[in-house]
Order: C-alpha cells, then sequence, then structure tokens
C-alpha cells in the first residue's frame, strides 16, 4: 500500500522528529510500501521530498528545492496534491495511510489528527481526541484520576494579567510539599521544564514554562526513578517491556534524553516482577482510559516505598531503532521492522 511519512513540524521537538523518521524511511519493507516523504518545516510549510533519510537525519532536506503539498479535502480522491511552481499545474499523488512520525505540538496534540480525520485516510496513531488529551498534562491528570490512576499532585494555572506569582506558590506549598516540578502543559523531550526549590527558582520556573504555552502544570517532585512501558495495538493490546531511567542529573532532561551523558536506560528495569506486572497494568488501564489506539509510552515513577504514580502518556514516543519505545518491545520479540509494519496495520484495521 502507499505510506506517507510525515516529518519535522511545527514544533519545538522538530529535530527529535527527524531522528525518528529518518530511522522509519531506513527499516520500513520496501516490498510492503510504497512510500512518500512529506517534510513539515518549522515554519509549517508541508513540501515533497524525494532525497535520501540521511539528508533528513541532519536537516538538510530543506536545502533543495522541493514541491509544496496540500491535504486533499475533497472526496474526489485521498491523498496530496502536489504543485509544481514552474509551470503552474498540479498533480495528485493518491495515499493509503499516513504516518506522521511528528513530535509535539502540531504532530502528536490532535491538529495533524484532526486534518487526517477529516480526510478519512487512516493514520498510524491515535485519533484527533486522545492525542489532545494525552498531550495536555493537566487533562491527562483529570482523566487518570477519573479512571482512579494515580498521578502526582498537581495545579494547573494559565497565564493571564490576573496570574499572581506568589499566590500561585502559596497555593502549591499548601498542597504539597518541594520539590516542585514546573512543566508547559502542552510539549515534549522535557522542554520548558524545571525543577524548583523556592520562590526564586519557582517565579523563574513559571516564566520559562510560559515560553513554550500558556498553561503550565505544577507538580509534587516524586521521591523515586522513572519507568516506562510501551503499548502497541487498537482493542488487542501488546504490552512491551518495562524500561527504567537510571539519571544523576535532576531530572532526564531533554539533553540528557539525547545524549544521556549521566544517565542510563535499563530494559527491563530493575524492578521486582511484582511491580512490573503493577506497572504493565497501570499502562494498559491509562492506555484504555485515555483512548489510545496504535501506540504509546506511558511514563510512570517507582515511588521510594514502591508504589507506582503515573507521569505522563507519549503518543508519539521518539521512534529511533535505538528509541526507548521500541526496545521495550524488541525485548518481547518485536523487531523494528515488524514494529513498523504492525503500526501500520494497525492504522489500516
Ligand atoms: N517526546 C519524546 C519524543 C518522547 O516522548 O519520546
Ligand atoms: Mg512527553
Amino acid at each position: 500500500s502507499k505510506l506517507a511519512i510525515l516529518f519535522g513540524g511545527k514544533s519545538d521537538e522538530y529535530s527529535v522528529s527527524l531522528h525518528s523518521a529518518a530511522a522509519i524511511i531506513n527499516n520500513v519493507p520496501e516490498e510492503l510500501f510504497d512510500t512518500i516523504f512529506i517534510g513539515i518545516t518549522q515554519e509549517g510549510k508541508w513540501l515533497l521530498y524525494e532525497g535520501s533519510a540521511d539528508k533528513i537525519n541532519d536537516d538538510t532536506w530543506h536545502k533543495e528545492k522541493l514541491s509544496p503539498v496540500l491535504l486533499n479535502m475533497g472526496d474526489d480522491f485521498k491523498g496530496f496534491i502536489k504543485l509544481n511552481e514552474k509551470d503552474n499545474t498540479f498533480e495528485r499523488i493518491e495515499i493509503d495511510c499516513i504516518f506522521p512520525v511528528l513530535h509535539g505540538r502540531n504532530g502528536e496534540d490532535g491538529t495533524i489528527q484532526g486534518l487526517c480525520q477529516m480526510t478519512d485516510i487512516p493514520f498510524v496513531g491515535c485519533d484527533m481526541t486522545s492525542s489532545a488529551v494525552c498531550m495536555d498534562k493537566e487533562f491527562t491528570h483529570i482523566i487518570c484520576e477519573a479512571a482512579g490512576i494515580k498521578t502526582a499532585p498537581y495545579v494547573a494555572a494559565t497565564n493571564s494579567s490576573k496570574l499572581n506569582i506568589k499566590n500561585l506558590y502559596d497555593e502549591v506549598v499548601e498542597k504539597f510539599s518541594i520539590p516542585i516540578f514546573i512543566k508547559p502543559a502542552n510539549n515534549g523531550s522535557s522542554i520548558g521544564i524545571s525543577k524548583i526549590r523556592n520562590y526564586d527558582e519557582f517565579e523563574r520556573g513559571i516564566m520559562e514554562a510560559f515560553q513554550f504555552d500558556n498553561k503550565v502544570v505544577i507538580e509534587k517532585g516524586i521521591d523515586g526513578f522513572e519507568i516506562g512501558c510501551a503499548v502497541v495495538g487498537n482493542e488487542d493490546l501488546i504490552i512491551g517491556e518495562v524500561d527504567e531511567i537510571e539519571t544523576k542529573n535532576d531530572f532526564f532532561d531533554y539533553v540528557e534524553k539525547y545524549s544521556q551523558h549521566n544517565s542510563k536506560i535499563h530494559c527491563p528495569a530493575r524492578i521486582s516482577d511484582e511491580l512490573k506486572v503493577k506497572a504493565k497494568i497501570i499502562a494498559e488501564k491509562t492506555y484504555k482510559a485515555l483512548g489510545c489506539k496504535g501506540l504509546a509510552r506511558v511514563d510512570m515513577f517507582v515511588t521510594t516505598d514502591n508504589r507506582i504514580i503515573l507521569n505522563e502518556i507519549n503518543t508519539i514516543p521518539g521512534l529511533t531503532d535505538l528509541s526507548r519505545y521500541p526496545s521495550m518491545l524488541r525485548k518481547i520479540g518485536i523487531e523494528y521492522k515488524d514494529l513498523i509494519v504492525k503500526l501500520v496495520e494497525l492504522a489500516l484495521e
């Protein structure tokens, strides 16, 4: 079938997407899929890219002259319209499935998913509603709490002229103890997140997070460490291995996520079998509560007294062959290439 792989994106996680997409392009079985690649620039332009994955990886893919493409919204055909700017003509590119290999805003947050739903073109991953709810850390908290899934104590706040940061700090420290995490409600890869211990840091952390979103989620720092679990499927779910993040830093921030100088991923996690089973049950419960489809990586904390608390869910987790999500599935016998095929099959179901 004809598969369109979308990469890049008008997102703070543009570069992360380039690596995920290059790995997928290098591993997608040619005998099964006829692929086209659509690059979305950081400014939001959609371009048809016909070059190598290497140039996606090193972000030189857009250096050549590329044709703009539009997603066709009519019911005449499913696919893209390629604009030939030289002679003002256009071509139809019919598509059976879209794989949005995009992270964060405008990719993982329901926007692209909504566009795909309007065209009736099947696409890999969660639908618009589920993507939007999973992207927004406040809404994730609200739904998971309602579903009986434990999350960290939190307070959400929106940026407005009425916001008094001192009052917010007082409200927060009355509710829970420091250290505190301040997160943009909508972002990924730990961008804009700070760990804070006093009012000065709090003020700085709030200002930092507001650079990325106009809503922040302030959470109690959990004493313990982070684990994750991969989930694949629509109705019948496959639960991957549980992994563990060991970090010497304050937290697993953007630099550590992609360099791992002071961190190490252990897969499987170095926890008891009993805790692993619990983590898998929570991962599955979270996936279902949030209406996920296709794939997601569920991130959790193991507390010092061996409880499991949900951190967040990522509906398009890092997808290079060495990323956590594919690694957790490889441990249960699903190779990277087979995972790519499986994800497209789930979209077409
Ligand atoms: N947001 C990044 C891509 C992740 O969760 O892996
Ligand atoms: Mg995330």
